[in-house]
């Protein structure tokens, strides 16, 4: 029989039947589910141990490597029926060419599945993630997801890597660039937009990615902020901090989720079984498959865990591991392993049926090419209405850190200085991990945004990003003598932050910062554009400027869009999710923080024996939550429904915001609590709900926010998730730093306060 016909009759369910009817995925009443299970058996029936092993092996079309290569015998592989995926082939007809081997050329023909890292965007490049969740926006961040999974399909792809979902606190791991910051409710309803933009209503529509929450788990706090190191944690703080936003793409029904490098406690996280058969699958609920971060298997070796590749493979396939990215371990290893019944065929037979069930799911047995479509890519791929909306996604993802004296919006009449190594760049703008956008001129420079909007201005480079070359500042200063506002594009470039960008300084590059000088020493007026993957420490260059703009790495459209906000077509309304601290040795630092039992603020605190350092204040230099607009706003006294909160109740709080400016303007309206005592100690404050409000000037809104019992729950020491009746202080306001304006109590019904 032909090989596809014969997968085509998989597909009807007409081949024979087997006995095993062992799901790993969620047993499930779901006449469609039922389904696919049963095509997915029919099709393990048929298959052999090194075809079975086959499946569960993942291997890079060469580009694109973040590791060691190994292997660069993909494609001999392909045609033995030896591997399952790729990943980093990307296009419709290169694509199209390899599942043609796969399915033409093996014993099987199962389709393969194209996975690839379309983090913020496939060609039409978004802001960075940590960019985009600044705009507090979900439905915003979903449909950009969904932009990018549009595009990523049309060019044959079906699966990315996609959304790191690391809380971080710790400004030095270049990876915050990919994350949705520091908060884990704010980070959780990011990952489930993000989710559900990549994934869309059902994987078979031909536009829908599978996703994949990564880095599972805790990669975020790397100690000392150094990629790939080691994470010792509380089992406490895991739970309640870095863990619920898996839990929360896990139930937006994340396809799969990628290991993470680290170990967590000594034990690895790819041969972590506690974390991925316990969590992840037990508790959590995941029914998709899991899949290695880049080699990870083969660094259990290094990481002193596994005795040699073969005991790694193991660990990891034990564990619950179902594929192997780029490690080659399965492929060598495995059969090996199994003669030696160090793995059960049982587990093997399990990883094989959660992979092909989501290759069932995405209609690839229906139709392998259904996703390799030239007419569809050329039509999607960076069109114009893509474009106009990465354009909004950056205007919205932009966060105004000053505006002393109205320096901003630029005013028309201006002659303007564009100055500093990225104000006419087209290559770092896009950033780090961005997919197939173009380094080569697609992107929209800050310059060319000047240009498209007839401003009145002069450009010169005046410096590099690094060196130390100093010819181009005479004629910097020279022009920023001339002009009426000198606007400077400075920051890092791409490849500081990202995978492998850990920083131990986290300032602008040197030379960047004495060309800042030299233009502040002309006395012009002075804007700072930033592009940056992280915080920074910009505590001088807070002093020198009048106004400064983050503008993170835009994207294709970044130079329109920060003309627009330059120029006031855009007012800002940003608000960081990570805190920006004064130097790098308040890191890790973060809103959400303990009290101790030495606060400076305490009553009658010793002014010396208190937390606090000696060189520099606790606080950050931008805290989270903060962002300016051009206009202004003014929060009421909030009111509650009521002074107590009882079990099954709701606590309503309603405050008025009035834009009391003078532009029309946006604002995140953000809801803090403290529990002022519990069990375990409690944060100082907590972020429980915001929302993103439109006023027109002279415009007064009333906020409404409700709260639950269930919105106070946290973890206490034996780790139950629970209420405990008590106090809380809470405020309404722009930005995390606020004092408490209001306090409630909390009645449970089965503690000395009951009902
Ligand atoms: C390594 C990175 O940690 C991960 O995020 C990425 O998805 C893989 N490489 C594949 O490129």
């Amino acid at each position: 029989m032909h090989k596809t016909l014969k997968i085509l009759c998989i597909g009807l369910g007409l081949a024979s039947m087997t006995s095993c009817h062992n799901t790993t995925y969620k047993e499930t009443q779901d006449p469609a589910e039922q389904e696919i299970s049963r095509k997915v058996d029919s099709v393990l029936s048929l298959m052999t141990l090194q075809e079975k092993i086959g499946q569960t092996v993942l291997y890079s079309s060469i580009e694109d490597v973040t590791g060691p290569t190994l292997d660069t015998n993909y494609m001999n592989y392909l045609k033995n029926g030896e591997i399952g995926a790729i990943f980093n082939a990307t296009g419709s007809s290169f694509t199209r060419e390899l599942q043609k081997i796969a399915v033409e050329e093996t014993r099987l023909g199962i389709p393969l599945l194209f996975g690839y890292d379309v983090i913020h965007g496939y060609k039409t490049i978004f802001p960075i993630p940590l960019g985009e969740s600044a705009s507090w926006d979900m439905d915003l961040m979903e449909k950009s997801a969904r932009v990018a999974a549009e595009e990523a399909t049309a060019a044959g792809l079906h699966w990315t890597f996609a959304p790191m979902v690391d809380i971080s606190r710790d400004a030095r791991w270049g990876r915050v660039a990919e994350g949705g910051g520091e908060d884990t409710y704010l980070g959780s309803l990011i990952a489930k937009a993000r989710v559900k933009g990549f994934q869309g209503e059902d994987l078979s529509d031909i536009n829908t990615l599978l996703a994949c929450a990564k880095h599972y788990a805790a990669y975020g706090a790397a100690q000392a902020g150094r990629d790939y190191h080691t994470v010792d944690m509380s089992e406490l703080s895991l739970r309640e901090y870095y863990l619920p936003p898996f839990q929360a793409a896990v139930d937006a029904d994340v396809a799969t989720v990628m290991t993470a490098f680290n170990e967590l406690n000594g034990v690895p996280a790819t041969g972590n079984s506690y974390l991925l058969k316990d969590v992840l699958r037990d508790q959590m609920g995941f029914n998709g498959f899991v899949v290695t971060d880049y080699t990870s298997i083969n660094e259990m070796v290094p990481h002193g865990y596994a005795r040699d590749l073969q005991h790694a493979g193991e660990m990891a396939m034990n564990a619950g591991v179902d594929m192997d990215l780029q490690g080659g371990v399965y492929k060598d290893y495995l059969k090996k392993s199994l003669d030696e019944k160090n793995v059960d065929m049982e587990r093997l037979d399990q990883a094989v049926r959660n992979i092909l069930r989501l290759k069932f799911k995405l209609g690839l047995f229906e139709d392998p090419y259904r996703y390799s479509n030239e007419e569809l890519e050329t039509e999607v791929v960076l069109s114009e209405e893509n474009l106009a909306f990465a354009r909004e996604v950056a205007q919205k993802s932009m966060v105004l850190l000053k505006n002393d004296k109205q320096t901003l919006p630029l005013k028309d009449n201006q002659k303007i200085a564009l100055i500093g190594p990225l104000a006419a760049d087209e290559f770092h703008i896009i950033g780090n991990w961005s997919g197939r956008g173009d380094r080569d001129g697609t992107a929209v420079s800050i310059k060319e945004g000047f240009e498209a909007q007839n401003k009145t201005f002069t450009y010169v480079k005046g410096s590099e990003i690094t060196g130390d070359d100093r010819s181009g500042f005479q004629s910097a200063v020279n022009l920023a003598k001339q002009s009426d506002v000198a606007v400077l594009v400075v920051g890092e470039s791409e490849r500081m932050s990202g995978e492998a960008a850990s920083r131990t300084n986290i300032r602008i590059p040197e030379i960047q910062r004495e060309l800042i000088k030299a233009v502040k020493a002309t006395g012009t007026p002075l804007v700072l554009v930033l592009y940056n993957g992280r915080p920074l420490n910009l505590v001088e260059e807070n002093e020198m400027a009048d106004a400064m703009l983050e503008a993170w790495f835009p994207g294709t459209s970044g130079g329109h869009a920060v003309t627009d906000v330059l120029y006031g077509r855009y007012n800002p309304a940003g608000k960081l999710t990570l805190t920006f601290p004064r130097n790098v040795g308040q890191v890790p630092i973060h809103y959400n923080m303990k009290n101790t039992g030495r606060p400076q603020d305490l009553e009658g605190a010793h002014p010396r024996y208190v937390s606090r350092y000696i060189d520099v204040e606790n606080a950050p230099l931008f805290p989270f939550g903060y962002g300016l607009s051009y206009t202004s706003f003014n929060y009421s006294q909030p009111q509650l429904s009521s002074t107590t909160l009882r079990d099954g109740e709701k606590l309503t709080i309603i405050t008025e915001v009035t834009n009391t400016g003078d532009y029309d303007g946006e604002e995140v309206v953000q809801l803090y609590i403290k529990d002022r005592f519990g069990s375990v100690t409690r944060p100082v404050k907590e972020l429980k709900a915001f929302q993103k409000i439109s006023l027109k000037k002279g415009e007064t809104q009333k906020v409404s926010f409700e709260i639950s019992v269930d919105d106070l729950k946290f973890y206490n020491r034996d780790l139950e998730f629970v209420n405990e009746a008590g106090q809380y202080d809470l405020f309404v306001a722009g930005s995390s730093d606020h004092a408490f304006t209001n306090s409630f109590e909390l009645k449970m019904r089965d503690t000395q306060n009951n009902l």
